[in-house]
């Protein structure tokens, strides 16, 4: 029955065609290096910390981890290249896992995303991670992280986003930091660093460092040339000395918050050409000495100033009365004399904030702004060196 036999035959092509289908595939999927650094990335995290629901649970390698649809295996924590061949994000979920990372995973060239983020990996930043030379975003915010700033990482030319806040990390940070001439975004918070603020990278938008103990001075060879920087926080550390007049200048400023450092001097100008983009500043908790910087009612649209809890003295600007943009301010905790401007005590909206603890006069305690209460007399009349500044 030759139909028979065609027809078997047939059967017998069409299932070893299925077969090479179902191979071939496979062979051209993930290099074997990629498949050998998630296995060894995997294998440096303790496994009773990798819940059954999570991400990394769903790594089973008898998969390939790149080939779609992901129906029970490889569910989340990475992404392939178009051509399912390389791995191009590794981002975990933040379930806690806990483990060091392991160097290989240095071996993912095509690695473009790398985060970590809020799990409990311990341990060094391995410096083997430089030769990532197409990574943009490396999170690993809020782990176990210690040792020091992996200097290696400044060679990471495309990268575009560093978040290494809430470690353990310590030491000083790099003075090549600057090489990293992708970076918009730097997060050091909340880690032991020590030393000065070396020179920051020139295309920077947004330098966060709050608590550290950074030191020294702001100087402004750590920011020269950064034209497109719009938030600096490096509030909570010990910076010390004089904020020059270079610093409120940076054109595109935004933000700032230098708070709880130990600042003793400020000196700030007008806006250059009266252009500036400077929003919010906030200075409480130094030890600023001299008057409320009178040059910031310049600024076309401050809303926010905080200057608590300094060593002001001297009034209050008038023109600080006659600026509508105010919304926020704080200059509680200082020496401040005289009567508050009467557009800050009756403007409409009226300017939330405080002017209480000073040695103001006409500041009734019945108004939010100075309530609960001014500084005893005998404490102004010291810091005027036995002069009652009230009774002027
Ligand atoms: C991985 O998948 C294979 C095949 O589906 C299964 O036999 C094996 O138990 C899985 N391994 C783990 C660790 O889940
Ligand atoms: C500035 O930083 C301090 C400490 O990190 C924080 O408490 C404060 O709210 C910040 N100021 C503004 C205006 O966000
Ligand atoms: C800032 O310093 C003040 C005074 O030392 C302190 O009360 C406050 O808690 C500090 N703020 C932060 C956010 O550490
Ligand atoms: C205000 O800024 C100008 C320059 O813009 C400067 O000459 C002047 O000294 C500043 N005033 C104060 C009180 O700092």
């Amino acid at each position: 029955m030759p139909g028979r036999i065609l027809s078997s035959s047939f059967h017998f092509i069409h299932f070893s065609l299925f077969l090479f289908t179902a191979i071939i595939p496979s062979d051209s999927l993930t290099v074997p290096s990629d498949i050998a650094a998630l296995q060894a990335f995997k294998a440096s995290i303790e496994p009773s910390t990798i819940p059954p629901w999570s991400c990394l649970a769903s790594w089973n390698f008898s998969t390939d981890p790149c080939s779609i649809p992901r129906r029970a295996n490889f569910l989340c924590g990475l992404s392939c290249s178009p051509d399912s061949t390389r791995i191009t994000s590794l981002a975990l979920d933040s379930v806690g896992y806990s483990g060091t990372l392991s160097p290989v995973v240095s071996t993912l060239a095509k690695l473009e995303i790398l985060d970590l983020s809020d799990n409990s990996f311990y341990g060094i930043i391995p410096p083997s991670l430089s030769s990532l030379s197409l990574l943009k975003t490396f999170s690993l915010h809020r782990n176990s992280f210690s040792g020091s700033f992996p200097r290696s990482i400044v060679n990471l030319k495309s990268l575009e986003e560093l978040d290494i806040s809430g470690n353990f990390l310590a030491g000083s940070l790099p003075n090549t930091l600057f090489s990293l001439s992708s970076l918009r975004r730097l997060d050091l918070s909340f880690n032991k660093f020590t030393g000065s603020l070396p020179k920051m990278p020139p295309n920077l938008l947004e330098l966060v460092a709050k608590a550290n103990s950074l030191s020294g001075p702001i100087s402004k060879t750590s920011f020269v040339g950064l034209t497109q920087l719009e938030v600096v926080d490096l509030s909570c550390n010990s910076f010390a000395g004089v904020l020059r007049s270079w610093f409120f200048q940076l054109p595109s400023l935004q933000q700032v918050n230098l708070s709880n450092n130990s600042l003793t001097g400020l000196q700030i100008w007008k806006p250059n050409s009266g252009y500036s983009e400077l929003v919010a500043v906030d200075l409480g908790f130094n030890q600023i000495e001299g008057y409320v910087p009178v040059n910031l009612s310049d600024y076309p649209t401050l809303s926010s100033l905080s200057m608590r809890y300094n060593r002001l003295r001297g009034p209050i600007p008038w023109q600080f009365g006659k600026k509508g943009t105010l919304k926020r301010l704080y200059l509680d905790g200082n020496y401040l004399i005289g009567k508050p401007p009467a557009g800050l005590l009756s403007g409409n909206p009226l300017v939330a904030g405080s002017l209480s603890y000073n040695c103001l006069q006409g500041c009734p305690a019945s108004t939010q702004l100075c309530s609960p209460s001014q500084k005893p007399t005998a404490v102004c009349k010291q810091a005027y060196g036995g002069r009652n500044p009230r009774s002027s």
